[in-house]
């Protein structure tokens, strides 16, 4: 599937954002497994049905191939510019017609949690969005008691605009919400 709309590479002076291919995709699942499996990452992720009994490389073949295939969404790598891998961020479900869409950020590589990289990211996200592609709204969901997340999408000027009530069942089996966040053109600095 060609997708005119995809840049090669989304970048700034510290990372790059690169769209995954058919050429990087067999590199690009092994990353994610790899760090999926990790004990940390692996808790950290564990509320996402996808991740939930860990990541396999089969599936996660077949869900690049997927969005490779996709007219709506697409996958990046985030990683630094000496190649080293950082996570994954994407843009889904795009309207085109209504000029929205859904993001997702994950730093897979524990090493780099917290040193701003997921800011680095959902910035040049949102300037790809916004700008390039011209989208109004941009959407997201979090766990409602993600604080990280949320305090970096709240910088950014997202709005909660509602609640998912007990949409993920979490340790010791208990319920929590999820929040819808959203953010429009007009609002992005
Ligand atoms: C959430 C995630 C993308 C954030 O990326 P990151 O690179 O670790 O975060 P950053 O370093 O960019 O941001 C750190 C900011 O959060 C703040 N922060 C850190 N811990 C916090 C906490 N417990 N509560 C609130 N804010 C917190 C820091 O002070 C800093 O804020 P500042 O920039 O205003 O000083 C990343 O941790 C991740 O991938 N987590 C697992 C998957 C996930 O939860 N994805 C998001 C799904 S909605």
């Amino acid at each position: 599937m060609e997708k005119a709309w995809l840049p090669e590479i989304i970048s700034n002076e510290n990372i790059n954002l690169r769209p995954i291919s058919w050429k990087s995709i067999a590199q690009d699942a092994e990353n994610v497994v790899k760090w999926a499996g990790d004990s940390d990452v692996r808790d950290a992720l564990r509320y996402f049905s996808f991740f939930h009994n860990g990541a396999t490389l089969d599936r996660q073949l077949e869900y690049f191939c997927k969005i490779i295939e996709s007219r709506n969404d697409h996958i990046f790598v985030i990683g630094f510019k000496s190649g080293e891998f950082l996570g994954t961020c994407g843009l889904h479900d795009i309207d085109w017609v209504n000029n929205n869409l859904r993001i997702g950020i994950i730093i897979f590589n524990k090493n780099y949690w917290r040193q701003g990289y997921g800011t680095s990211s959902l910035n040049l996200l949102l300037g790809f969005a916004f700008g390039k592609l011209g989208m109004n709204k941009v959407y997201l969901t979090a766990r409602a008691d993600n604080d990280l997340a949320i305090h970096i999408y709240e910088k950014f000027g997202f709005k909660r605009e509602g609640v998912m009530r007990d949409e993920y069942r979490v340790e010791g089996g208990r319920y929590i919400d999820l929040l819808r966040m959203s953010i429009l053109k007009s609002e992005w600095k």
